[in-house]
């Protein structure tokens, strides 16, 4: 190992030497062989439209002419004026305020630090929150505890905290998840419901119906509950509308975004909630104060991108693109609907995800790598989950594109299938 950097979720004893990536174009990332990758998994699931958009570059460049980075507390500027604005527009009916951070993982703490406040403001604390099993949330302690346990947070154990798990909503057991609520929300202690909407990302995309998520937020409501939604993966056109509740009619009391929200190309995030829960920290009373900041919050130059992707999604026939991304995905996936190496052949909106018949399955399965490794070969980037295969492109990405995926796909079930991988 000749770089002195440290890589995410990399275990660099079994890593072969990172590609160098010169330039992003289109579904695309260019590396220093000239080689284009396809980028089948939008970096990380960040980049919707495509990798720098026009106008989203040509805004943080007229933006960097006269911000750099502001303080947030007794100063504001009109980049996250505008976008505040702009995303109470686009977002579920009832949401009223937004509070600014910069990942997917910092947006749901506070997400969580919102709804335990809402109740220790409100004079009637409430200590539990509930969520999903296989829920996926971030990286971070409160994240972690929200998410699945397993090899990603052994080490960390000793410092989570407990939360009550709901059993994911299989096919024909729903009603066991409903009913798991209801008995959870009857001690009268669970301030939150924090779950990701219609599909689990890096849980294994897992789907499951809008009728459980609406069903969700009726129980919950029923207890006073309040339903934050996990729109970070989810949100900005990845199930086939901006955010995946408004598929199920429903309306969080708090929404976490990030990733696509400005397009993928700076860090941002936005945890948008009722006007409820923002005027249970508003007081004379100091102390009912909202505690929350971070030095880059609501940096202008991320602001104005996200911006510019808002006016993207008004301008451009964006839900045309979604449309057709969404047939030519289905057009592809129905192949392997009847290759017996495949299970659990699925699709939402733009995301299609199958599972490779293997002897164990699971994140660590060691057939991972070996895809991995195979699609590089290939010239794709694509990361599977221990045996779950996904596809989340790019908006932008092309019919030949997308063959040259599943064709691929295709070829690693036969060489697994032939001993060869
Ligand atoms: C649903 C969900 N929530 C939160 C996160 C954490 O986001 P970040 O990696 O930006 O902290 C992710 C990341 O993949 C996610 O998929």
């Amino acid at each position: 190992m000749n770089s002195p950097v440290w890589h995410p979720f990399t275990q660099h004893a079994l890593e072969p030497a990172m590609r160098r990536i010169l330039q992003t174009d289109g579904a695309c990332l260019i590396d220093d062989g000239g080689s284009r990758i396809l980028d089948a998994i939008s970096s990380w699931w960040v980049i919707t439209h495509r990798h720098r958009h026009p106008a989203i570059m040509a805004a943080i460049q007229a933006a960097c002419e006269r911000y750099d980075q502001i303080i947030f507390a007794e100063y504001t500027h009109e980049p996250a004026e505008e976008l505040a604005r702009g995303l109470l527009r686009i977002a579920p009916p009832g949401l009223a305020h937004v509070f600014y951070s910069d990942s997917g993982s910092t947006c749901v703490e506070v997400a969580l630090k919102m709804a335990l406040g809402f109740f220790h403001n409100s004079g009637a604390p409430r200590r539990r929150i509930c969520v999903l099993e296989h829920g996926y949330h971030g990286d971070t302690i409160g994240t972690m505890s929200a998410g699945e346990r397993g090899v990603f947070n052994a080490a960390y154990e000793p410092m989570l905290f407990g939360v009550d798990r709901l059993p994911f909503p299989t096919l024909g057991h729903e009603q066991k998840t409903l009913d798991a609520l209801e008995r959870f929300c009857a001690s009268g202690d669970v301030a939150a419901l924090l779950i990701e909407p219609l599909i689990l990302g890096a849980g294994g995309m897992l789907t499951y119906p809008t009728s459980v998520l609406s069903e969700l937020k009726r129980i919950a409501e029923r207890h006073g509950t309040l339903l934050i939604a996990d729109e970070v993966m989810t949100g900005w056109g990845r199930t086939g509308s901006v955010f995946a509740c408004e598929q199920a009619g429903v309306s969080p009391d708090i929404l976490c975004t990030s990733k696509g929200l400005t397009g993928g190309a700076l860090p941002l995030a936005a945890t948008l909630c009722t006007a409820e829960i923002f005027e249970a920290h508003l007081s004379t009373d100091r102390r009912k104060t909202f505690f929350h900041s971070s030095s880059y919050t609501a940096n202008p130059i991320a602001c104005a991108a996200a911006v510019a992707n808002l006016a993207v999604w008004e301008t451009e026939p964006v839900h045309e693109r979604l449309r057709s991304l969404g047939v030519m995905q289905t057009e592809r996936l129905t192949r392997f609907e009847t290759n017996p190496c495949f299970r659990n052949v699925r699709q939402i909106g733009t995301i299609t995800a199958l599972d490779l018949t293997v002897p164990s399955a699971g994140y660590l399965a060691d057939v991972g790598p070996k895809l991995r490794a195979f699609f590089r070969e290939r010239k794709l980037l694509i990361r599977p989950l221990g045996n779950v295969i996904y596809l989340m492109p790019p908006y932008c990405v092309t019919a030949t594109e997308l063959d040259r995926a599943y064709d691929a796909i295709e070829e690693a079930a036969a060489w697994f299938e032939a001993g060869r991988l």
